[in-house]
């Protein structure tokens, strides 16, 4: 059993939702906004924001190849899944749960863009700057954390903790 340390606590990761849902209500209320999720790991801070946001909304999904079962991906990304809604003309929000290198949803703006959406903007719920690659402008941010391999609320290692309710610093082995 690897051990875990908590960094964000759930009550902390709600009350950071309320503020973001209710500054996103505010700019998105009446644009029927199209909240696209990276998935796997955007799904637990989707749902929760969706909610909050208490506004009518149209949600997709797309799955990216970004990390394996390793620390480190290629930096190749790959769509693997496209969204299923036309995004000509729509208000359109993605949402990630980790912005790292960076090079995951830049390559994923570029292509969003390419489709002439009405607007695009970013939300993603935890930043590691330490390690940027490529500069990507995240529009509605939830936290900025440590230069170190987190897990919970969504994120994973190796496919593993996502269902974790707080974020997690997973403590080396001996
Ligand atoms: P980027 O392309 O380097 O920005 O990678 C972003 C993607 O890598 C995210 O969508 C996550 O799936 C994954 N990732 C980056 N850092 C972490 C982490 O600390 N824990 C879990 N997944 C991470
Ligand atoms: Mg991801």
């Amino acid at each position: 059993m690897e051990k875990r340390e908590v960094i964000i606590t759930r009550e902390e990761i709600a009350k950071k939702v309320a503020e973001l849902a209710s500054r996103i209500r505010k700019d998105y209320k009446g644009k029927n906004p199209l909240v696209i999720g990276i998935l796997k790991g955007s799904f637990v801070f989707m749902s929760d924001l969706v909610r909050a946001m208490n506004i009518p909304v149209e949600i997709d999904f797309v799955v990216l190849s970004s990390y394996g079962a390793s620390r480190e991906s290629s930096g190749k990304i790959k769509l693997v899944k496209d969204v299923q809604t036309p995004i000509n003309g729509r208000h359109v929000l993605v949402v990630e749960d980790i912005i790292d290198r960076g090079l995951t949803v830049r390559f994923l703006l570029d292509y969003l863009k390419f489709r002439k959406p009405a607007s695009l903007k970013l939300c993603a719920m935890f930043d590691k700057p330490a390690r940027r690659k490529v500069e990507v402008p995240i529009d509605y941010l939830g936290f900025t954390v440590p230069d170190t391999f987190v897990v919970g609320y969504g994120l994973d290692y190796d496919e593993k903790f996502r269902y974790l309710p707080d974020l997690c610093v997973l403590e080396e082995q001996e």
